[in-house]
């Protein structure tokens, strides 16, 4: 194994789709063979948007995690915590937040997004946490000594803005950190079932994890399609349909042939399109809702996995904490018991 060393995560603010399926967890189910792997549930920053709402973000703790473990990725292979359970990245978010300047934290692309799509928690006054979260965000990676970050585009400006942090702050300390390098998930993001860019809870149009075979057939059936198809004989035009779409994902190369060509000749009715790819998307999906059942009628083993992640974590933690604390000369007692309380 290399010393290089993943570490990515996500909000726990719902359940995960197959955008998150496709857009990430997939390439994290194979990067755990090739290093070793550190996946966070980020409860604090899910608390800067949505501070309000407590167990909005205690509730979907578990839900990301049994996502997560549904989707193969494998508690023996890669180390899953609570953000909120490691303090030292609290700590090094303070020590970081006098290398940042409030200029440059405003002009962070995705902050400026988020903060645009954020109006209605926001107004025109940001808080400080959340203006600030880039910084813990780079505690994060940095506490636990990652280097590769798996993520989507979204996420540049982000590992971009941490690499800065530890540039500076390895130039008045020492060389202490690692400066991580972001790993661009190759598939570009999904579109909703409407048609819609991206693929989001708030928007309605998402397919999840954990959506039953009810769900998802009803959901597909009211996909967007050729707006221009009447009838079954219309002739239709595939690359305007998130039927066709989605079968690209879901349906053999076959399959796919068949529907873009009957679909051009209008010997295929919609109906039966939508049916064929629900079917798809319900097989394509069983094993992870199978997996699912298992862990939701198991919360004890739920529950195990998230203590040692975090107890593991929390070690790696305290470790890179000393290093760092000593390379800003606040170890004080070090090698004594009053090192640490
Ligand atoms: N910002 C990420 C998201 O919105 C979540 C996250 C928090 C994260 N800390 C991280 C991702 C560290 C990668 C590395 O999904
Ligand atoms: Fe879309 Fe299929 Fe209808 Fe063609 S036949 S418009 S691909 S749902």
């Amino acid at each position: 194994m290399s010393n290089k060393r993943v570490l990515t995560g996500d909000r726990p603010t719902g359940k995960l789709h197959i955008g998150h399926y496709f857009g990430s967890l997939k390439s994290r189910v194979e990067l755990q063979n090739e290093f070793e792997t550190y996946i966070l549930i980020a409860d604090v920053q899910a608390l800067t948007d949505n501070f309000n709402n407590p167990e909005k973000v205690r509730k979907n703790v578990r839900e990301v995690l049994i996502d997560y473990l549904s989707c193969g990725i494998d508690p023996e292979k890669s180390t899953i915590y609570i953000q909120s359970m490691i303090p030292e990245t609290a700590e090094l978010t303070v020590f970081y937040s006098n290398l940042v300047t409030i200029a440059r934290l405003e002009r962070n692309p995705t902050v400026k997004t988020e903060l645009a799509q954020k109006k209605e928690v926001f107004g025109d006054s940001v808080t400080y946490g959340f203006l600030g979260y880039p910084v813990s965000q780079a505690a994060d990676i940095t506490i636990m000594d990652g280097t590769i970050v798996p993520a989507g585009e979204d996420q540049e400006p982000l590992i971009e803005q941490c690499r800065e942090i530890v540039r500076k702050f390895n130039s008045i300390y020492g060389d202490v950190l690692r400066e991580p390098e972001i790993l661009l998930s190759e598939r570009k993001r999904i579109k909703g079932l409407d048609g819609n860019e991206k693929m989001g809870k708030s928007l309605g149009n998402a397919i999840y994890i954990s959506d039953s075979p009810e769900e998802i057939t009803k959901k597909v059936m009211s996909a967007v399609t050729d707006p221009n198809r009447i009838k079954k004989d219309d002739l239709g035009n595939p690359d305007v349909c998130m039927v066709a779409y989605y079968h690209n994902l879901f349906s053999t190369p076959e399959e796919c042939k068949a529907v873009c060509e009957e679909c051009k000749q209008g010997q295929r009715g919609c109906v039966a399109c939508k049916k064929q790819l629900a079917n798809n998307i319900i097989e394509f999906l069983r094993p992870m809702r199978e997996k699912r059942e298992y862990y939701e009628s198991h919360p004890e083993i739920v529950d195990k996995i998230l203590k040692e992640g975090t107890k593991k974590a929390r070690e790696e933690a305290k470790k890179n904490i000393a290093r760092i604390k000593k390379a800003m000369k606040l170890n004080y007692f070090e090698g004594e018991q009053y090192d640490r309380f």
